[in-house]
């Protein structure tokens, strides 16, 4: 076991909130083929707000929440793909505009299994000499989406969550668990796309900000590798899946969760789902819905949780956590 216990989390999301309803004014689609394919009513898009503001907000709201100041954090981890800069990376910007003075922070790139893989290289870091860090997941995928493209522009929203973590002796932490990576299917999911152009090149090439998505192979990957990861993390920590009290998992699809708690043979309600109000926030979204579940007392402190992620890489990820 890798100890650690979760003193905090929390999550932001803009204020702005666009509905299917407001979509379909302007493309050609409705809040029927919506949510009936993807669970998805609304999402939050930023109006002026940047990666880092929606992080730094959740480091602040961790900090105070915990009664911390900023110098007392030994790191910070930022998963994101929709980073202000190449650099500096939004944990960096998140360091120096909170003063986290004794922190390194730097930023993990792994779409929307950005969550869980940030999370499981922080168990790594308590393992060693470092005390405390903050695990934040940020994302303005809203800068990413080609708002003509009705394929793509109704599934994501923006947001940015986080957790608080500390070194502990008791029995609390990471039980296990199953990073995977896919990189020869990395092609359905693409964001981003940075191109040549240089004095030498001539002719300057545009950059290529948009998602570009293979949505049915991606749905496919996930409904196989989600349940994949899920079991293999539970086979090293010799649990079951009767074992694990809730299942935190990436909210992209409310299909693909019913669908993994179906193959898992688990009832839905272990699978709670809030992708209803937030669409996809990629490396957000698995700690939004667990800041929710810890503010309603559905997550608590005894429980074995699992958290799993799909996306972009492509990847899978899941872990195990004895709270
Ligand atoms: N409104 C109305 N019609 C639409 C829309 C829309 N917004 N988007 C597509 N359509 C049309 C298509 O043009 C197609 O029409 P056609 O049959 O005339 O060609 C039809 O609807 C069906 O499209 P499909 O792509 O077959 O729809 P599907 O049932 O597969 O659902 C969806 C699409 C929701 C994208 C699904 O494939 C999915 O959820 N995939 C997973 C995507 C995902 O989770 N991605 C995030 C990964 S996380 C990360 O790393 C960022």
């Amino acid at each position: 076991m890798e100890r650690f216990t979760i003193v905090e989390s929390a999550h932001v999301v803009p204020e702005r909130v666009v509905t299917n309803d407001e979509l379909a004014t302007f493309m050609d689609t409705s809040d029927e083929w919506i949510h009936s394919r993807t669970g998805i009513h609304q999402r939050h898009i930023v109006s002026n707000e940047s990666t880092s503001d929606l992080a730094t907000t959740v480091a602040e709201k961790l900090l105070a929440q915990a009664n911390l100041s900023a110098n007392q954090l030994d790191f910070i981890i930022v998963g994101t793909m929709s980073p202000d800069y190449l650099t500096p990376s939004v944990a960096q910007q998140v360091q120096g505009r909170i003063g986290a003075t004794n922190a390194f922070a730097f930023d993990l790139s792994a779409a929307c299994s950005g969550f869980v893989y940030t999370l499981s290289m922080a168990s790594k870091l308590l393992a060693t000499k470092y005390q405390r860090g903050l695990v934040i997941g940020a994302e303005v995928l809203s800068k990413l989406v080609d708002w003509e493209d009705r394929s793509t522009a109704v599934l994501f929203g923006d947001g940015a969550s986080g957790v608080l973590l500390q070194q502990t002796v008791e029995d609390t932490g990471l039980l296990a668990e199953a990073l995977k990576t896919y990189g020869d299917q990395s092609e359905f999911l693409t964001a981003g796309r940075q191109r040549n152009s240089n004095h030498f090149v001539g002719d300057i090439v545009a950059a290529d900000p948009y998602f570009h998505m293979n949505g049915r192979e991606v749905y496919n990957f996930a409904t196989r590798q989600v349940p994949a990861v899920l079991s293999q993390a539970l086979e090293t920590a010799q649990l079951t899946a009767n074992d694990i009290d809730v299942y935190v998992l990436h909210q992209a699809n409310a299909r693909i969760i019913a669908s993994i708690a179906k193959r898992f043979g688990q009832p839905i309600d272990k699978f709670p789902t809030n992708v209803v109000n937030y669409g996809n926030t990629s490396a957000a979204s698995i700690g939004i819905l667990l800041d929710e579940l810890r503010a309603t007392g559905v997550v608590h402190q005894g429980q074995k949780i699992a958290l799993a992620g799909f996306g972009g890489g492509l990847t899978a990820g899941a872990l195990i956590i004895q709270l």
